[in-house]
């Protein structure tokens, strides 16, 4: 849907003003500054025919996307052909954990000041259980949007943008803590903030924004706020999914949550709508986790507050 976004017009000036402070959180992320490049709205069709597609791969495998399964591997060949037909340059990194090969899928996007790494990531297994539609088909198909909406806006942005879809998260961040792990120092000092988007299409959904890096933080809240959503706090999800090795290796992170196992309040039902004394997701890590497992209002927002953010904080 279309979402207004404060007045952008300006100076050149401003924007290398605001590029410059920065002390341990990630640089120029002043939301809504002057001079930074409006985002395009995310077409949540498109996040959706992505879930479709997911889900049907799932239906092909056994019913799950998995870890070291043919469901896995299906998954990331699919978001690796679009990557590669929207002109990203793709790696696949093959890591072994449980025994069973699994990938991760890193896009890079031409261009950009190399030495400051804007990165953005969702997890693309799921459990064994389900076809992992909310967890994590939702983060894992807007992450893909918005890569797709870097190419057809043909963006440039003053920073580097990257893109990355984990394994084996359910086993315990396993692909992600490979990447950090696997990264020279000189690399890992070059990403200046890492965005993680794990579970955002919830179908009783919350709107949580990652208590992490500052800035980052603030450049999600102020949308929401500019859209008049309340947003609370996510700290619960500290060492809960693919951030995790990032901010233990001193990267800056945020990210987006729409609620799994834990029970919405009346105060939050209140503020959000949805039911209280439910869950926010009733078939997390469950065989009902499917494409009927989607709030479409929760999965808009949040992917358009991912690409307003991809944008915001790499321009
Ligand atoms: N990553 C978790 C999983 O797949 C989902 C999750 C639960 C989560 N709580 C969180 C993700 C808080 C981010 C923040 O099981
Ligand atoms: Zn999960």
């Amino acid at each position: 849907m279309k979402l207004s976004v404060p007045g952008r017009a300006v100076a050149a000036a401003v924007v290398a003003a605001t590029t410059l402070l920065t002390t341990g959180s990630i640089a120029g992320a002043a939301p809504a500054s002057p001079g930074v490049a409006a985002a395009p709205d995310l077409p949540v069709a498109n996040v959706k025919a992505h879930l479709a597609q997911l889900q049907s791969i799932a239906t092909a495998n056994g019913g799950n996307r998995a870890h070291g399964r043919t469901g896995y591997k299906a998954s990331i060949d699919y978001v690796k052909a679009k990557l590669d037909a929207a002109g990203f340059t793709t790696t696949l990194q093959q890591f072994t954990s449980s025994g069973r090969t699994g990938y991760n899928l890193i896009a890079d996007w031409p261009g950009g000041d190399s030495n400051q790494v804007v990165m953005a990531g969702s997890h693309l297994d799921s459990v064994t259980a389900g076809p992992g539609i909310n967890d994590n088909g939702s983060g894992s198909a807007a992450v893909l949007e918005t890569a797709l909406a870097v190419s057809r806006a043909q963006y440039k942005p003053t920073k580097h943008l990257r893109f990355a879809w984990w394994g084996a998260e359910e086993l315990g961040m396993v692909g992600s803590r490979y990447y950090v792990n696997n990264l020279s120092s000189t690399n890992r000092s070059k990403i200046s903030g890492y965005l993680n988007f794990d579970m955002i299409g919830s179908p009783n959904p919350g709107y949580f924004v990652y208590d992490d890096d500052p800035a980052i933080e603030k450049t999600f809240k102020d949308y929401f706020t500019g859209l008049g959503i309340a947003t609370e706090p996510e700290t619960e999800g500290d060492g809960r999914s693919d951030h995790a090795p990032f901010k233990n290796a001193g990267i800056p992170v945020g990210g987006l949550f729409s609620g799994a196992d834990y029970v919405k309040t009346t105060a939050q039902a209140a503020k959000w709508g949805g039911t209280a004394g439910q869950p926010f997701d009733r078939c997390y890590h469950s065989s009902c986790d499917t494409t009927s497992n989607i709030n479409d209002t929760a999965l808009d927002r949040n992917g358009d507050a991912l690409a307003h953010a991809v944008w915001a904080l790499s321009s």
